[in-house]
C-alpha cells in the first residue's frame, strides 16, 4: 500500500524508516532524503508514527540500538529541519 504517492513509498519503506529512528512524518522524508511535496500523506504517516511509538512490543530488540544510533545523529538532522517544512513535523 502506498503512503506518499509523491515519493513512492509504501507502508513497507515508512515501517523501516520508522524502525531505523524516524519519529515524523519529517524524518521519514528525511531518511529517504526527500521531503514533503502535497503533503496528502502526512496525517497517515503521522498516525503510523503513532503506532510505531506506542506498539513497542512488536519491536525487535535491535530496535533500541537503532534509535540511539539515530540520537548521536539528531544534531545533524536538526540542521536539515528548516529546509523541510514545518507543516510535516
Ligand atoms: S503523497 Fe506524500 S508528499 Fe504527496
Amino acid at each position: 500500500m502506498y503512503v506518499c504517492i509523491c515519493h513512492a513509498l509504501n507502508d513497507k519503506k515508512v515501517k523501516a524508516a520508522l524502525s531505523n529512528g524516524a519519529k515524523t512524518p519529517a524524518s521519514v522524508f528525511r531518511h529517504y532524503e526527500c521531503q514533503v511535496q502535497c503533503g496528502k500523506c502526512v496525517p497517515m504517516m503521522r498516525a503510523m508514527a503513532n503506532d510505531h511509538r506506542t506498539a513497542p512490543a512488536s519491536h525487535c530488540g535491535a530496535c533500541s540500538d537503532q534509535h540511539d544510533h539515530h540520537h548521536d545523529h539528531a544534531p545533524v538532522n536538526g540542521d536539515l529541519v528548516p529546509a523541510y517544512g514545518v507543516a510535516a513535523e
